[in-house]
């Protein structure tokens, strides 16, 4: 007996035909089973190369530094700074698209046990964020999230707003690394009180 499941088919395929009489119907394209993504980067070299330094300059963005020469106004004045802060909020906020393809390998290089304080290797690291996908995709949209809402405050040209928002950024970063990268660090004694 002919499966009941071949007749929508074998319907379709008719009407394709019917339709097909001057211009033929295009083929419909199965989807490739591979990623369209050609992935190059670990996590770790995204940290390095993207997440970092951007985060870096919109720090840097909102103050002042201090040093043998006086006090540096680092907060932007002109056209070009505020294109090159736009320019790294964009950078940071796409990374974190970056972070979220699946089969991203974490790192290459492990760090040396002298530079380590509490950093899981890569192997573990792997593993824990393969098991608890959802949450690491938390973390990197959360990332983008404050990034975001960095890059609205960047085109209010709002620096009281991005000087707050740089908190919130270092608490995203803070977030995904002590759930991944070093979840046994010792966490730093915190004290707003002086000591005694
Ligand atoms: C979604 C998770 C996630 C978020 C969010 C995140 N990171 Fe990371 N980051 C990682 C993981 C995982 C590693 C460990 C990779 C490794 O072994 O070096 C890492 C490593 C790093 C490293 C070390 C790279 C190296 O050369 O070893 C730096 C620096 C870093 N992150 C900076 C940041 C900063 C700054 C932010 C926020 C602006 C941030 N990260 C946000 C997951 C994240």
């Amino acid at each position: 007996m002919r499966p009941l499941y071949l007749l929508p088919l074998a319907a379709l395929a008719l009407a394709a035909a019917a339709c097909s009489k001057e211009t033929p119907a295009p083929q419909a394209e199965a989807k490739p089973a591979e990623s369209p993504f050609q992935i190059t980067a670990t996590i770790q070299d995204i940290m390095d190369a993207e997440v970092d330094p951007a985060a870096d300059f919109l720090w840097a963005s909102t103050g002042f530094v201090s040093d043998k020469t006086g006090l540096h106004d680092k907060t932007p004045h002109t056209e070009a700074e505020w294109t090159a802060v736009r320019r790294n909020a964009l950078i940071l906020i796409e990374a974190t698209n970056l972070l979220r393809m699946e089969g991203r390998q974490v790192a290459t290089r492990e760090l040396d046990r002298e530079e380590k304080g509490g950093e899981d290797d890569p192997q573990k690291i792997q593993k824990a964020i393969e098991t608890n996908w959802t949450a690491f995709i938390g973390f990197a949209r959360r990332l983008h999230d404050v990034g975001s809402d960095m890059l609205k405050a960047i085109d209010k040209r709002d620096i009281a707003g991005m000087d707050k928002l740089g908190e919130d950024l270092d608490a995203a970063c803070e977030a995904c690394h002590r759930t991944f990268w070093y979840p046994n660090a010792v966490e730093p004694i915190q004290t707003l009180e002086p000591p005694k």
